[in-house]
């Protein structure tokens, strides 16, 4: 974990967003896997670890605003625990390890909430994702599960995404180390590439060097030929020559600070004509997306600008035709990119997404669009110094979409759809950045990852002979 004055700190800063009540922060307990004992790999809930900083199951952490104390609750362990797992340290020792001195077992939160609720204090807790917790809260507070899911905290909500919405210099140093771990996952999915190998095989190899290097990867793996499907975790195709391969991956830190990284690349380390030339578009408009990014300009006038170089390109490539601005306003580029071009990213790789996307990406000063594909922009408001976001631009040929809407006559001023049905098996191509707002502008977090043609190539021909040569292709 951090310093101690690091909890400390986000800790009274919270007190002033919140002005009043009790914040209560039930950490994570074990979760089971396919019998009790069997459980995944435990991972602390991403506000109790900013707020408490203790990573271990069965804590819940209390914030009281109006008597300006903070307490940790949970339980020593006992013998039978020490058996299994060895020694543990004292709850109140680990509570020190985050600056707090006031301590209890577990059982002892009820009463301790009940009492303020009876003195009038307000208890704010966040939205729930778990079904453990749900339970707890509703054991704890007296409400129905329905209450619970519906009951969260607005106050504590955005006091929360204030505080964590800017990062500070520990978490960016964390962010730093998880893309630096994204670009090994990322050269190493590069080089293996090669016709013949199973896309389960790569993928299995670059989660192992999450696991190996950091923690587990930020979100299961995207890896697949297919890379019309968006989100693709079907990994059992054999990649062959004349396809790409999109790897959307990312790791986790010990600190549980992600990295979101997609690269595309042709499969055998050639990108062909036709491939190079939407590549290059994608890399267009993901550069462009990138200079664009300084505080003060909204998310959502670059989401938009990506639209108008898709656009430019596709126009160029004879896949698009007419006015840039008629087909953006209209919206004709969402046949080809269906998705908003990025997301806040922090130790959630959607950074806080379960306290409701509009708290996070959305403001008084824009709201979220109705229109297909840019309804899913996640990030649409100004940008801060400190925001951390993804820039993730992707040209897709989605067969179902572009029949859908060829059949609707949608946008026949802006698609050719002759040229389009040649590219129905083509895939999709997707580059994805993780980026800092700094003071006057931006910062390409981690170590460069091979990105244009020339160094995708370069990258995808060191291992091939040596691959040959062992015998996979
Ligand atoms: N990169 C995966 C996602 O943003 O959902």
């Amino acid at each position: 974990m951090f310093n101690k004055e690091v909890y400390i700190d986000r800790r009274n800063r919270l007190k002033k967003e919140l002005k009043s009540g009790i914040a209560l922060f039930p950490g994570n307990v074990e979760a089971s896997f396919n019998y009790p004992d069997n459980t995944y790999h435990f991972r602390q809930d991403s506000y109790f670890l900013y707020f408490f900083g203790l990573d271990h199951p069965g804590f819940a952490g209390v914030i009281d605003v109006d008597n300006d104390k903070e307490y940790i609750f949970g339980n020593d362990v006992d013998i039978e625990d020490i058996i299994w797992m060895g020694v543990q340290p004292k709850v109140v020792d680990r509570a020190a390890e985050a600056g707090i001195s006031n301590t209890a077992p577990m059982n002892d939160l009820a009463v301790f909430l009940s009492n303020a609720i009876q003195a009038g204090q307000k208890i704010h807790f966040l939205p729930t994702y778990r079904g453990e917790t749900v339970i707890q809260l509703s054991a704890l507070l007296n409400k129905s599960n329905d209450e619970i899911k519906s009951g969260s905290s607005v106050e504590l909500i955005k006091g929360v995404v204030t505080l964590k919405e800017v990062k500070d210099k520990y978490e960016i140093a964390e962010i730093d180390k998880a893309v630096d771990i994204a670009y090994l996952m990322h050269t190493t999915s590069m080089k293996m590439a090669m016709p013949g190998m199973v896309e389960q095989e790569i993928a299995g190899t670059i989660e192992g060097i999450s696991l190996a290097l950091g923690g587990p990867v930020s979100f299961p793996i995207i890896l697949s030929m297919d890379g019309q499907t968006l989100h693709n975790h079907y990994h059992g195709n054999v990649l062959a020559e004349g396809r790409m391969m999109v790897t959307d991956a990312g790791a986790e830190t010990q600190l549980h600070y992600a990295s979101d990284i997609t690269r595309t690349v042709p499969v055998g380390g050639k990108f062909n004509a036709r491939q190079a030339e939407i590549y290059q578009i994608v890399l267009d408009t993901n550069e462009k997306a990138i200079e664009a990014i300084k505080p003060g300009v909204p998310y959502r006038d670059i989401h938009f600008l990506a639209a108008r170089v898709i656009i430019d390109g596709l126009k160029q490539a004879g896949l698009m035709k007419g006015d840039t601005e008629a087909a953006v306003a209209a919206g004709a580029h969402t046949l080809f990119m269906p998705h908003g071009l990025g997301h806040m990213m922090g130790m959630d790789v959607h950074d806080m997404e379960g306290l409701g996307e509009d708290y996070v990406g959305y403001d008084e000063s824009v709201s979220r669009s109705g229109q297909f594909g840019t309804a899913y922009l996640r990030l649409a408001k100004a940008l801060k110094p400190g925001f951390v976001l993804t820039v993730e631009p992707g040209i897709y040929f989605i067969p179902a979409l572009i029949d859908k809407f060829r059949d609707e006559g949608k946008f026949t001023d802006f698609i050719n759809y002759g040229k389009v049905e040649t590219y129905k098996n083509f895939g999709g191509i997707r580059i994805e950045d993780d980026v800092l707002v700094t003071a006057d502008g931006h910062r390409v977090l981690g170590k460069p990852i091979p990105k244009t043609i020339a160094e995708v190539e370069q990258t995808m021909y060191e291992p091939r002979e040596w691959i040959k040569k062992e015998g996979f292709i």
